[in-house]
């Protein structure tokens, strides 16, 4: 059993991460879920995360997090995610709960308290984890590993070097990079690898509850996918899912990664310091093949599963 704390930003590809973590509980123990401004603001990603969790009537902590970056101002992503930060399904009202504590004090606690190291998978900006890290430092003693979808070594997607979520809050990615813990990076070196084809979404449509909400989704995900040059459609934040599920379907390298925080051209950009300077900590290892057919397998079985619950 693996226990996970889930930081995100939904998202469609977030709401995908989420509801396939949900779906194999016999292996992972969700401790709690936080969210933080990213693809939209922290209002929406919230209402977001509660519209997921209410649909499969989870009963995981839910806790608001930042609303924006460390040091620079929020950047959005309407154009990716549309306007509620997940276009696409009509929801209705629910009142999935929110933790009345504040992020930092209930997510270091619950972590502390933990019975085993704790997995944390983040999915959106690393704000709320660079937070916790600079406030509660022995909370690194609780942490197995971080398994983050972020950056990318060869290419950028919000801009030609940087890939959004590193590139929203730059210092505090620098601070987890270079925090020395254990980071399983899916950048978009595996993830844009880690697509679903259109043909593979239609046969979602009908199928279930929830295979039918991951088919709206994903819907209207592969329709604003378009616009960026994208047929099919990478599922960024599933990744850092999947690795923890089925880390054999994935292929990487240890790395020292740094982040460029500055506000010029290349802000955001992720690289690997690959001189043989002995005293580099290579403490990320960065994805950058994945199996896709058994990518795509397993969030079709994580749907049924939640369909027939
Ligand atoms: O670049 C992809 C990342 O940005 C994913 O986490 C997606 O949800 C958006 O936040
Ligand atoms: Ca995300």
């Amino acid at each position: 059993m693996k226990q996970l704390w889930i930081d995100c930003d939904p998202g469609h590809d977030d709401a995908l991460a989420l509801l396939t973590s949900i779906a194999h509980p016999e292996q992972l123990s969700i401790l709690g879920v936080s969210t933080i401004g990213g693809n939209q603001t922290l209002e929406k990603v919230t209402k977001n995360a509660q519209n997921v969790l209410a649909f499969v009537n989870a009963e995981i902590p839910l806790v608001k997090g930042e609303e924006g970056p460390l040091v620079k101002p929020l950047s959005t992503a309407a154009e990716a995610h549309g306007d509620s930060g997940m276009d696409g399904p009509y929801f209705g009202e629910n009142t999935y709960p929110l933790v009345k504590e504040s992020f930092l004090h209930y997510m270091y606690k619950t972590i502390s308290a933990a019975s085993e190291k704790v997995i944390l998978v983040c999915l959106g900006p690393l704000t709320n984890i660079a937070l916790m890290l600079k406030t509660f430092p022995d909370i690194r003693e609780k942490i197995e590993y971080i398994s983050l979808m972020g950056g990318g070594i060869t290419h950028g997607n919000i801009t030609p070097l940087a890939e959004f979520n590193i590139y929203v809050d730059p210092e505090a990615a620098q601070i987890v990079f270079r925090s020395g813990l254990p980071i399983v990076m899916s950048g978009l070196d595996v993830t844009e690898k880690a697509e679903i084809t259109v043909e593979e979404i239609q046969r979602l449509k009908g199928k279930g509850k929830v295979s039918n909400l991951a088919y709206e989704l994903l819907s209207f995900y592969n329709h604003s996918g378009r616009q960026f040059g994208f047929v099919n459609s990478p599922i960024h934040d599933l990744c850092a899912v999947a690795y923890i599920l089925q880390p054999d379907m994935f292929e990487g390298a240890p790395h020292t990664v740094e982040v460029i925080t500055d506000d010029g051209l290349a802000r955001g950009l992720t690289f690997a310091d690959k001189r043989t300077n002995v005293t580099m900590v290579k403490n990320t290892f960065v994805l950058d093949e994945v199996n896709r057919e058994a990518f795509v397998q397993l969030l079709i079985q994580s749907l049924e599963i939640l369909d027939n619950k």
